[in-house]
């Protein structure tokens, strides 16, 4: 779509908009709120008159307006944000061009082998002229713009199309032909002595997701010599914007999302990568869902972090059908310490040390005997802060229960050497933790062997050597931490959409926060290890960029698609919880890139799927006003789920007789000309599906063709059942796996 040139200049604006910004707001009672005007295309200076005099509707006078207006948004949507009185907001929400008047919430991130894993080789096939092209938008917590993954040796100018900016910012030496955009949202204003008001990264985790989306190629990277090789993105020839909006006190608010968004898409970024937290389950309200939608209008698809609060059901976020929902899954490595006992057992513990010992073994105490009375016994056993006596601890390792992050950071803080920390929590074991000083996890089998051990003698000791890599099997699985579907949004879509690497990924850090951020860490490094959903999504972004340096002109819903049915199957003896853990399974770079056929949607199969999900039509304008829509005039004749989405998903609904759903589907052949594609079904017991027709015969490129399937599925069946739909060519395999879920099962 073309918008005129004032709004181009007018988003410049914006951003002066921004630094101008003059008056501090100090009336406490009154909250942030954003108000939705529709998305019809308005000019900057029309824009804010009208904001203001809506504004102006509620507000005494002009200086009182100016007070309460914090940001006017106009290039991909309309609506501004200001700060109001309860009654105000309520005011301003009951007039007739207001859609809805949503309260701002603060959200929280999701927090070099892994490209081999996944078969993304350093030497795969590349267009390189037209990966140059393409920008990678993050929205996070900052960037480290002197890190060796952002240098531009060797790049030319950023391209044509881009209208992105980057100033000098405090702590923040600006940016080059690499990171060619680099800005930062704190619409609140209010101060964050933990956190520099620039677009730099103080938490490491934007500089981490930026370089694992599209940092350079960097050799010899490691973490103290540990998961060392070499360092590199997606789609290292690629340009990186940052769009900071996370910080250390506060969190990511709405207002500053939004605003991310506004800009990355004015500025003219390819893919958004955003690795925060969005709780809203309804697609007309949550900031994510609301940026994400009117960038994928402009062509831009957006990837989001699953969210880390699994293992149960129903935790998913960022769920909505034009997000491309990422999960987390585990390599095959895994970090461990031996560690050595007085006794001459050794024994397996977990996590990253990278200290080497200096001496051959250490007394041993453990944290209940070194405790500093015997009412601080129990906290002891913890090793919590203040509980254990410096005389006791002074040169010695400590064992103890894990409670929060740091025991062996409280062990050091009062002379000891280190802490052996047990826990029972499986959750623990699949991320390696850094440690301060020495320290590792072990189960409780192990801790109780430590128990024993440590009574069995007067003078037990132990030492705790640097970690190593090791293998771990089996491998790709999904880590407890990642959230699972079902989609708590919609029982029609799956969700998560597709699993990437999350766990222990090695990738560039920022330098002004020790490895663990603990009191007393002296640990920094260029390159460090995080787990996280928040480090599975800028994996799948980098794979869309990927993707889309072959096709530019694919729609986000094509990307997406290729990239969905090319998917290598994960295994459900491996992850119990089938698809609602992994979504199509572990992605499969390079054969996103020759999909054969994809399943494209534009914006109004959206809207027809919302209507079908019951969104009245006058919520929808937020995403496609300024009109509303008439539901009853849009839906007729489609399937049980109102979108051409690559995966199918049926939910039973009673537990007496058969559920049947259709689904209707339509695909695009971005294969050969000529090209014949014959249907395979695999139906799990309980389960009868069906295709019509069973083959798929295209004549020319960019055909489209349409099937039915229809899926019976007997009341009896398990909680989660998948059979699967596999259009197979000469050439290329298209599965769609279809989960059938019964709520009750
Ligand atoms: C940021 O820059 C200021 C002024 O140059 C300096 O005093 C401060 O130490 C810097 N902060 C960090 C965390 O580097
Ligand atoms: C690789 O890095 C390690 C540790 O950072 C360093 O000791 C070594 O010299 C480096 N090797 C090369 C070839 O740069
Ligand atoms: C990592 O370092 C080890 C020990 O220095 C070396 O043997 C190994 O080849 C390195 N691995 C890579 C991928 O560079
Ligand atoms: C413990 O490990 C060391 C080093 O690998 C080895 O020399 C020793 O024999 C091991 N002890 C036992 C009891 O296996
Ligand atoms: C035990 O130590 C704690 C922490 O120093 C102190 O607050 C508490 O009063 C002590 N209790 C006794 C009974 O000495
Ligand atoms: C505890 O850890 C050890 C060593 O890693 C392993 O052999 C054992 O199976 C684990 N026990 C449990 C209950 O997970
Ligand atoms: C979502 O929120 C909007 C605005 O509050 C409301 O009109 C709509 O009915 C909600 N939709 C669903 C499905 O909850
Ligand atoms: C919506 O469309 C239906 C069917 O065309 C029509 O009967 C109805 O009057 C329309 N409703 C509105 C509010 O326009
Ligand atoms: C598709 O099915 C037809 C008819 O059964 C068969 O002749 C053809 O070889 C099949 N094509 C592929 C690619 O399996």
């Amino acid at each position: 779509m073309f918008r005129g040139k004032g709004f181009y200049a007018s988003a410049l604006c914006f951003l002066l908009f921004l630094i101008g910004l003059v008056g501090v707001i100090g009336d406490e009672q009154k909250k942030f709120y954003i108000i939705y005007l529709g998305d019809h295309p308005v000019d900057k200076d029309h824009a804010t008159q009208t904001h203001n005099h809506l504004l102006s509707s509620v507000k005494g006078s002009e200086n009182d307006v100016k007070e309460s207006m914090v940001h006017s948004y106009h290039y991909s949507l309309n609506a501004f944000a200001a700060k109001l009185s309860e009654d105000e907001a309520q005011k301003l929400a009951s007039m007739d061009q207001v859609l809805s008047v949503i309260p701002n919430q603060y959200h929280k991130l999701h927090t070099t082998r892994s490209w081999d894993f996944v078969g993304l080789p350093q030497i795969a096939k590349r267009k390189l002229k037209t990966e140059r092209d393409i920008v990678v938008g993050l929205i996070d917590s900052g960037i480290t713009p002197q890190s060796k993954s952002f240098k531009d040796d060797g790049f030319g100018p950023p391209p044509k199309k881009w209208k992105g900016s980057c100033g000098h910012f405090a702590n923040f030496s600006g940016c080059n032909n690499k990171l060619i955009g680099a800005k930062y949202f704190k619409l609140d204003r209010l101060p964050d002595p933990a956190d520099i008001l620039s677009p730099v990264d103080v938490s490491g985790h934007g500089t981490h997701t930026s370089s694992t989306a599209a940092g350079n190629v960097v050799p010899n990277a490691s973490l103290y010599g540990l998961a060392n090789g070499t360092a590199r993105g997606a789609v290292p020839s690629a340009r990186v914007a940052m769009y900071k909006v996370c910080w250390v006190s506060s969190g990511c608010s709405d207002m500053d999302i939004l605003a991310a968004f506004d800009a990355a898409a004015y500025d003219g970024v390819d893919v958004i990568s955003i690795s925060i937290g969005g709780v809203s389950t309804n697609y007309t309200t949550g900031s994510i869902s609301i940026g994400a939608f009117h960038a994928m209008k402009k062509g831009i698809i957006t990837v989001a972090s699953a969210g880390n609060d699994g293992p149960s059901l129903l935790s998913v976020s960022n769920h909505a059908p034009w997000i491309l929902t990422v999960a987390a899954s585990g390599i095959d490595r895994d970090f461990r310490s031996r560690v050595h006992l007085g006794n001459g057992r050794n024994i397996s513990g977990h996590g990253i040390s990278a200290f080497n010992p200096g001496k051959e073994l250490y007394p041993l105490i453990s944290g209940a005997d070194a405790a500093r009375n015997a009412s601080t016994k129990e906290d002891a056993m913890y090793c919590s802060e203040g509980s254990l006596d410096p005389a006791k601890v002074k040169g010695r390792l400590v064992y103890c229960k894990l409670a929060e992050a740091g025991s062996e950071s409280v062990v050091k803080g009062i002379g000891g050497v280190g802490a052996i920390i047990e826990s029972d929590q499986f959750l623990d074991f699949d991320v390696a933790k850094i440690f301060m000083a020495p320290g590792t996890i072990v189960n409780g089998t192990i801790g109780e062997f430590i128990n024993k051990y440590t009574k069995s003698t007067k003078t037990p000791s132990a030492v705790i050597y640097r970690t190593r890599t090791t293998k771990k099997a089996p491998a790709p699985f999904v880590p407890l931490f990642s959230s699972r579907g079902p989609n708590p949004g919609s029982l029609h879509i799956l969700k998560p959409d597709i699993a990437a690497p999350g766990v222990n990924i090695l990738a560039a850090f920022t330098p002004l926060r020790s490895l663990t951020g603990l009191k007393g860490d002296t640990q920094f490094s260029e390159f460090s290890i995080l787990s996280g959903t928040s480090m599975a999504c800028p994996h799948i972004a980098g794979v869309a960029a990927y993707v889309k340096s072959f096709h530019p002109a694919w729609s986000p819903a094509a990307i997406k698609s290729a990239i969905l049915t090319t998917a290598k199957p994960m295994s459900r003896r491996v992850n119990e919880d089938g698809e609602f853990a992994f979504g199509v399974g572990q992605v499969n770079p390079t054969r996103a890139v020759t999909p054969g056929l994809v399943y494209d949607m534009d914006e109004m199969s959206y809207i027809q799927f919302l209507c079908k999900e019951g969104y009245s039509g006058s919520s929808l304008p937020v995403l496609v006003g300024p009109q509303p829509i008439n539901c009853s005039k849009i839906v007729p004749g489609l399937g049980s789920d109102a979108l051409n989405y690559p995966t199918m998903q049926l939910s039973l609904k009673n537990k007496q007789e058969p559920t049947i759903g259709v689904f209707r589907r339509r695909v695009t052949n971005v294969g050969q000309a000529i090209s014949i594609y014959n249907a395979t079904i695999i139906a799990p017991k309980g389960v009868e599906i069906t295709v019509m027709p069973m083959t798929l015969s295209f004549t020319r490129v960019l055909q489209k063709l349409s099937f039915k399937v229809v899926v019976k599925a007997q009341p009896t069946i398990s909680m989660v059942s998948t059979g699967s739909l596999v259009w197979k060519s000469s050439r290329h395999t298209v599965r769609s796996p279809i989960v059938i879920y019964s709520p009750q099962g």
